[in-house]
């Protein structure tokens, strides 16, 4: 019989304790289904109160803002959209279960979870903004799960530091030390790297495929065009490290900027739409640190 890979065992535990919330459930089922009324998404979503005002706030938030601001949960929705209701609950839920460590001792070190959580907030945001900005069609058509994709793009670093505190704490200073990658150092610590938990248990919870895949390769992303979702992702990840946003880093800052550049060509974000990007993200970013570290 075929071993299970380490990765998958441990998802299997991090679901059996962790599941996302019945509201976050019911919103995505409800999403799926195109005939699916606002006002059915509004009464569900009104059970959740603080998922309900997060709502309206992102509604309003730069990302998503309109000149007209959204009132209530229905005003959201309707602006928001079926996908983006749906993967802002996910993206709230998730926040929930894995945010709350903002007193964890080495809140300050690089790597802890509230850290990795406001890297993962700022990626939402770049993601969000880069493929707005975007001139491919492909990468357009996906602009819905670029946030989410940014959120959630490091859970696995979050979750095996829950879980397998005591092996993943010495992975940083592991890390410079043998002067190698995190997804590197973490397949010969642990036999899984942060991309391949991150993956399984998204996975798991159902998350949409374009999202799962683009986490799963998020480390090599010229190696995956097929979903510009995973593209997408890597650039955010050396935008946010060579401007030295603070706080976690998964990449370095000297960054490899030929394969980049081909990249960024690829999915049209370059010159003045990249600029455009960048500049809306530094506004964007702390309404948005508001909205999911509270
Ligand atoms: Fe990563
Ligand atoms: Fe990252």
């Amino acid at each position: 019989m075929a071993t299970e890979a380490p990765e998958e065992k441990l998802a299997k535990k991090i679901t059996d304790a962790m599941s996302l919330s019945a509201v976050a459930q019911q919103v995505a089922q409800l999403a799926g289904d195109i005939n699916c009324s606002v006002a059915e998404l509004d009464k569900v979503i009104s059970k959740d109160p603080a998922m309900s005002s997060k709502l309206i706030k992102m509604a309003n938030s730069s990302l998503f803002g309109f000149f007209k601001k959204s009132r209530n949960v229905s005003d959201a929705v309707t602006r928001l959209g079926l996908k983006q209701t749906r993967n802002l609950a996910y993206s709230f839920c998730v926040g929930n279960l894995v945010s709350g460590e903002k007193s964890a001792e080495g809140h300050e070190h690089e790597y802890s979870q509230f850290n990795v959580w406001c890297h993962s907030v700022a990626a939402g945001a770049l993601n969000d903004l880069l493929a707005k900005h975007s001139g491919a069609r492909e990468l357009r058509k996906h602009s819905d799960a670029a946030f989410l994709t940014g959120l959630l793009h490091d859970i696995g670093v979050i979750l095996a530091d829950q879980y397998k505190h005591k092996d993943y704490y010495s992975v940083p200073g592991m890390m410079t030390y043998l002067n190698q990658s995190l997804p590197k150092v973490e397949s010969r610590f642990l036999g899984f790297t942060h991309e391949d938990l991150g993956a399984r248990v998204l996975e798991k919870w159902k998350f949409p495929k374009e999202v799962v895949d683009a986490v799963q390769g998020h480390h090599s992303p010229g190696q995956h065009l097929d979903n510009p979702l995973t593209p997408l992702t890597g650039i955010t990840e050396y935008v946010l490290a060579s401007n030295e946003f603070p706080g976690f880093h998964d990449v370095p800052a000297d960054i490899p900027a030929r394969g980049l550049e081909d990249i960024k060509f690829k999915l049209e974000i370059i010159g003045e739409p990249f600029n455009e990007a960048i500049e809306e993200f530094w506004k964007t970013a702390p309404e948005l640190m508001d909205i999911y570290l509270q």
